[in-house]
């Protein structure tokens, strides 16, 4: 039996008024397993809604999915790590490569398992990658879901190549980090937002043509005509019922939709037509592979990025972090520090 370290919980159908201190065991790493001192983690609209209570767990659990830190034990037949390497944990332990074959949430960190709000875990080193160089915890922990989201959406599943046109929507964290690998492509991003104060810090970033989807309720057919009315090759639809008819609008005959967010909510009315005549995508994403995390951060090594970081909280402000990000004040990514 190893030491004791703090963890936080959310109890039994969530809600912030049930989120408490607490320890956990941390054992000597096994055959296989490495122990993590946790730095870092980055919050997602995912964890939001597991400790906010939308979608709270059955039972008594460690929240999010997103985990930073330093090896700090190495046990035996681990050959990928060791002490004192920086890694950042993977949303789908189990989905090591290949095609999906991962169902819903049961083997996820911070909803079907206990997660990452928490100072140390050992756990099997296939749970982790190794992180990029030279970024910090809190920049690493911010790539497991939505780094990973937008990734596999852009390179596996879009093939994305360069002169590609990418509409991404909304200045959050799957959407800057798919605006920053679109241009790392070398495609061309259209942005939109509900704030041109957020769209000037999109351009910044790199995007070419910008849209303000309050102001224009018909932004698929601006971002049409944007492309010389051709459609963009892409879209990174966050935004779910309430966005999926402009995205449409806005794609090109035989171009892809990622299928992600839920933003606008889970069910609406959909007008199949424009998808079958234009012989459109529809590509649902469930974040990615341990493989596809790897190939991630191999592109950022070799291509020197940074992520957006919007703000830095201590492990204990959990709650207040989490109302940060319902504010809808934030732009790219709020972190967790341990
Ligand atoms: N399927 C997956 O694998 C996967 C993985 C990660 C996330 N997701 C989902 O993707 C969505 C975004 O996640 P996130 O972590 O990036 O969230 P987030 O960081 O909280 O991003 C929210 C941002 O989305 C924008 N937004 C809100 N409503 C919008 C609308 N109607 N149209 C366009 N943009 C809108 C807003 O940007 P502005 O303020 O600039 O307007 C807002 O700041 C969530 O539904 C999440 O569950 C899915």
């Amino acid at each position: 039996m190893g030491e004791m370290t703090k963890a936080l919980v959310v109890g039994a159908g969530g809600g912030f008024e049930r989120v408490s201190v607490t320890e956990r065991p941390v054992p000597e790493p096994g055959f296989g397993e490495v122990t993590v001192r946790l730095r870092a983690s980055s919050l997602n609209y995912h964890d939001f809604a597991v400790v906010s209570g939308m979608w709270g767990p059955p039972e008594e659990r460690i929240p999010m999915s997103d985990g930073a830190g330093e090896v700090t034990a190495v046990g035996p037949g681990v050959a990928d790590f060791a002490l004192g390497d920086h890694v950042v944990s993977t949303f789908f332990p189990t989905w090591l490569d290949g095609r999906p074959e991962v169902v819903g949430f049961a083997t996820v960190p911070g909803d079907g398992v206990d997660g990452y709000a928490r100072e140390a875990i050992t756990a099997p080193a296939t749970a982790f990658t190794h992180a990029p160089a030279g970024w910090d915890h809190a920049e690493a922990a911010t790539l497991t879901t939505a780094g990973l989201t937008a990734w596999r959406a852009l390179h596996d599943d879009g093939r994305v190549k360069a002169g590609d046109t990418v509409l991404v929507q909304g200045s959050g964290g799957v959407s800057v980090f798919a605006l920053q690998f679109a241009k790392m492509a070398g495609a061309t991003v259209i942005a939109t937002s509900s704030s041109d104060e957020k769209l000037s810090r999109l351009q910044a970033l790199g995007a070419d043509h910008l849209i303000n989807y309050k102001q224009d309720a018909a932004w698929g057919e601006t971002a049409r005509k944007i492309t010389g009315g051709r459609g963009v090759d892409h879209v990174i639809e966050v935004g779910g019922p309430g966005t999926l008819e402009q995205s449409m609008e806005a794609t090109r005959t035989g171009g892809h939709i990622s299928v992600i967010g839920i933003l606008t909510g889970v069910a609406g009315s959909l007008q199949v037509v424009p998808a079958l005549i234009r012989q459109l995508r529809l590509q649902g994403v469930l974040v990615g592979s341990r493989r596809q995390q790897q190939d991630m951060v191999r592109a950022i090594d070799a291509n020197g990025m940074r992520p957006v970081i919007d703000s830095r909280y201590p492990l204990d402000a959990l709650v207040e972090a989490f109302k940060h990000q319902e504010s809808n004040r934030h732009f790219g990514k709020i972190c967790l520090e341990m």
